[in-house]
């Protein structure tokens, strides 16, 4: 191997790269990161495609015009992938070259819990420091309270709850929402605390089936026909189509529908919180690679960036308090 911690030299050329499920903010990240490399005299490189172009040696020189009229585009003009050569110890050799070849002695990585993986096993193996940053909507990572995308998804899910609301309540159906969170269900509990969901199931929480017939039932009985379930996609009973299913064969006189929201979260441009999160953790990354604090998270904690080593930024499947169910029911009633 080439390196042992402790002993990296100062930083000089940055490659930057997006990894992962994609999530709007990224660019406002990319931009931010580009942006303060310059300012401080580095050169930096958008490698394409996030581990896959280590590996292809797609890396380009980029410069503060490069990321121009971006902060507000969804996406990444960088592109992502998921790699799974870089997995391999002859896959992490073969981007340590492309990397050497290209003189970049610090990365960037915007992603996910996945990405972070990688960038750990690379930086334990070669001398490349590397600082992740939180891109994913899911919101599952340790360490920071937000991740880049999150509020972005959150807000285009209740854009979309909300126009079937009224559609339901036009046609007095029950409707189920399926929205994004494969681990985790926190878009799932944000967007239906939001538009007043009357049920909200998550993979942090068993899923009572039995006792959410039973509420639908007594619902029934008092002529409340309009409601709305949002499950998280990741939820143990298996998503949006698996609990209408069960919920049609029990309650058959309800006039139920299914919406699955899908793609649409992942896209849009980002939102105020989104945009600012990703320039303060793009910039606050290229500090740290200035500053020698390698191979960490950077996160934003209580309003303050707060930095986690990068084998402790993993997906976390945070409790959900019993107070916010308690007010999922009293506020639905
Ligand atoms: O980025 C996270 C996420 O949006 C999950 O919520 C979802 O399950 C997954 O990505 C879908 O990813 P893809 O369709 O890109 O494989």
């Amino acid at each position: 191997m080439n390196s042992k911690k402790g002993t990296h030299k100062k930083v000089t050329k940055i490659g930057v790269l997006t990894s992962g499920g994609d999530s709007p903010g990224m660019n406002a990240c990319i931009r931010a990161v580009v942006r303060t490399s310059r300012y401080y005299g580095m050169d930096v490189f958008g490698i394409v495609r996030g581990y896959q172009g280590m590996l292809d040696s797609d890396i380009n020189e980029m410069d503060s015009r490069s990321v121009a009229n971006i902060i507000q585009r969804g996406g990444t003009i960088l592109k992502t992938a998921r790699c799974l050569e870089f997995y391999e110890p002859q896959g992490r050799k073969k981007a340590y070259e492309n990397l050497k070849k290209k003189g970049i002695d610090g990365l960037v990585i915007i992603g996910g819990d996945g990405s972070f993986r990688g960038a750990q096993l690379f930086s334990n193996e070669y001398d490349i420091p590397c600082i992740g940053i939180p891109g994913t909507i899911d919101k599952d990572i340790a360490g920071t309270d937000f991740t880049i995308g999150f509020d972005t998804a959150v807000n285009t899910a209740i854009e979309s709850i909300d126009k079937i609301r009224d559609t339901a309540d036009a046609h007095d159906r029950l409707f189920i929402i399926e929205v994004m969170g494969r681990d985790a269900g926190y878009i799932a509990l944000h967007s239906g605390i939001a538009t007043g969901a009357e049920h909200i199931l998550i993979p942090e929480r068993k899923t009572d089936m039995e006792a959410l017939v039973a509420s639908l039932e007594e619902k029934e009985k008092r002529k409340k026909l309009v409601n709305l379930v949002v499950v998280a996609e990741g939820d143990e009973f298996g998503g949006g189509n698996e609990v209408a299913k069960t919920i049609k064969s029990r309650l058959p006189n309800l006039d139920v529908r299914v919406a699955i929201l899908g793609h649409i979260q992942r896209g849009g441009s980002p939102t105020c919180l989104d945009r600012l999160i990703a320039s303060r953790m793009g910039y606050s990354a290229v500090e740290c690679l200035m500053e020698g604090k390698h191979n960490v998270m950077v996160g934003i904690m209580n309003n303050r960036m707060h930095y986690t080593p990068l084998n402790n930024a993993v997906k976390a499947k945070q409790k959900v308090s019993e107070e916010w169910m308690k007010i999922v029911k009293i506020l639905a009633s």
